[in-house]
């Protein structure tokens, strides 16, 4: 029978402020997080192309968390590719170890952007601070979107709360040219190239 998958979850809501999100397995290889990984085609994607790394999602949709799982357990990837139900801005910060995630990445979040909207993005002050202490040295923060009022705000906050430390791997306040990590594109990311959208892409490294 075909489950019915939401289209939103509404974040703020107290359901979603008043639980503990399920602890994750580490493997102990170099760890990749997707934020908002909805049905974690990256997810797979990523760790097909990168066999000896550790892919794990964080997704407000439960459904799509146990689709997710269904299907890592369904091609034998064990702990390989997990997934995680949580509302990033309140949970990240006790999802990963300090020091522990190799980078970030957040693929176009918030597609709907408003100014009405902004309490709800996912791209929080605290979310930027969260990610640096998860971060290992060297890791990053990898952003993009095709929405350029998403990707400046969210260059904003990052700017705004980044702490010392955690800059831009070019200039601050400056947009990539290219995607330094085009290996695994996403189902927008693809779509965008397709119909010559730009995408609007920054990165932010911990120093070493
Ligand atoms: C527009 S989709 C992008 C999906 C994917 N990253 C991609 O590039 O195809 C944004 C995803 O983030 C999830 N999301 C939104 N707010 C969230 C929150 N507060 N915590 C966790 N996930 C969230 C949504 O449910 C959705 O699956």
């Amino acid at each position: 029978m075909a489950t019915r998958v939401r289209h939103h979850v509404n974040p703020l809501s107290m359901r979603m402020l008043g639980f503990d999100p399920e602890p994750l397995v580490f493997t102990g290889q170099p760890l990749h997080v997707e934020l908002g990984c909805a049905e974690g085609e990256f997810l797979f994607r990523f760790a097909a192309a990168h066999p000896g790394v550790q892919v794990v999602g964080v997704e407000i949709r439960r459904e799509l968390v146990k689709d997710i799982r269904r299907q890592a357990s369904d091609e034998g990837l064990g702990d390989r590719v997990q997934a995680v139900f949580a509302n990033i801005p309140v949970h990240l910060g006790m999802l990963f170890p300090p020091g522990s995630v190799t980078r970030f990445y957040l693929n176009f979040p918030d597609p709907c952007f408003k100014r009405e909207q902004h309490k709800r993005r996912v791209l929080t002050g605290g979310v930027v601070r969260a990610v640096f202490e998860a971060l290992a040295p060297g890791g990053e923060l990898f952003f993009q979107s095709d929405v350029f009022d998403t990707a400046l705000d969210a260059m904003y906050v990052t700017e705004l709360h980044a702490p010392p430390g955690f800059e831009s791997v070019i200039e601050p306040w400056t947009f990539l040219r290219q995607n330094p990590y085009a290996d695994t594109p996403t189902r927008r990311e693809r779509f965008c190239q397709e119909e010559g959208i730009r995408i609007w892409r920054f990165c932010y490294r911990k120093s070493a």
